[in-house]
């Protein structure tokens, strides 16, 4: 059977226990970062910081892919190299955000729909000859008081299959986003309840159009207990009740389920994730983490060249301790004792 490119690369962008660094943050977001550590958003800052992260020493160890920003994917390294390129010679396999962000839903107060298609077929053809081989589309689901509509998941579910053909269709591989967010009071159970919903309007949307699900990576919430619901669950409660959410509705053929982060700290995220691999299924059960990669990392270097170095450990550390939770073979020990 000849090679499928769309396979190989969403499976390699998850072998060997290896994640994704979600380091596209728009401008906007990317200034609350920098906000936080009292730094200045600037083009080349934007640029320096990243630069740091990408040429982490092993890096390539547990990054398999890099989702980069608009921006980023048209900035070069210190030495004239694009950063897109300089990730390639390492191994890891550069993507790119291509939704447009999530705009109120009109005629779904409370509710958000991602918008980013017209003209998509086009950015995802320069895309491409940029070096991005994935992409990214974040649909958001939010819980409150009579929401999720079925009318606004099914909205976002279509978005996200079509962009989805067109990444396929481009020799992209599409990381199909529907993040049901955390920030709500809702407990455990109705975050199971919206998830299962969300993936599974999801699946029947790439069902109808026809999409190849083993040339795709899904990436979605765990199943948590919103931040607001005195009742938090425990690692294993999140554990069970996200990996039983999927195998109701996520399909075998997926090679991989990449998590979001989501708001959660850099240990939760990881301790989380070691125990759903501790129950395991047929798919990788990996990240895409951005906050919960970068946080410590930001804040290490805190805008100083000469924390540079320190960072950059810092950032390794994180990608290995999550490897390692991909293996589901993480302890809260190794948190102390593994250097990097
Ligand atoms: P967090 O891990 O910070 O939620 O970001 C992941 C991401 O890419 C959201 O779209």
């Amino acid at each position: 059977m000849a090679v499928n490119e769309l396979h190989e690369t969403a499976r390699a962008i998850v072998a060997d226990h290896k994640g994704i660094l979600a380091a596209d943050e728009s401008t906007g977001t990317i200034k609350k970062r920098f906000d936080s550590i009292d730094v200045e958003s600037t083009e080349e800052n934007r640029r320096f910081y990243r630069q740091l992260l990408f040429t982490a020493p092993g890096i390539e160890d547990s990054i398999g892919g890099v989702i980069l920003y608009d921006e980023t994917i048209r900035q070069s390294a210190d030495d004239g190299t694009s950063l897109a390129e300089l990730l390639a010679s390492k191994g890891v396999i550069p993507g790119i955000k291509v939704d447009t962000g999530a705009h109120d839903h009109a005629g779904y107060p409370g509710e958000k729909v991602t918008e980013g298609l017209d003209g998509l077929r086009a950015r995802l053809e320069e895309y491409r000859s940029l070096g991005a081989r994935f992409a990214k589309w974040r649909a958001v689901i939010t819980i409150g008081d009579g929401i999720p509509t079925d009318g606004n998941i099914h909205a976002n579910a279509h978005a996200l299959a079509r962009y989805a053909a067109l990444c396929q269709e481009a020799g992209i591989v599409p990381i199909v986003e529907p993040e049901v967010l955390m920030d709500a009071d809702n407990t455990l159970d109705e975050c199971w309840e919206v998830t299962t919903r969300t993936l599974h309007e999801t699946f029947d949307a790439l069902y109808e159009d026809a999409l190849d699900l083993q040339g795709l990576l899904l990436k979605p919430n765990m199943v948590v207990s919103g931040k607001g619901c005195a009742q938090q669950a425990t690692s294993e409660e999140i554990a069970h009740a996200t990996v039983n959410c999927f195998q109701g509705v996520v399909p075998a053929a997926v090679p991989g389920i990449v998590f979001l982060s989501g708001g959660q700290s850099e240990v939760q995220a990881t301790e989380n994730l070691n125990a759903i691999n501790q129950i395991g299924g047929p798919w990788v059960l990996s990240y895409s983490y951005g906050r919960a990669l970068q946080a410590s990392a930001l804040e290490a270097w805190a805008g100083d060249p000469a924390n540079a170095e320190a960072a950059q450990e810092v950032f390794t550390h994180r990608a290995r301790m999550n490897s390692l939770a991909v293996a589901g073979e993480w302890t809260a020990e190794m948190e102390q004792t593994v250097t990097v």
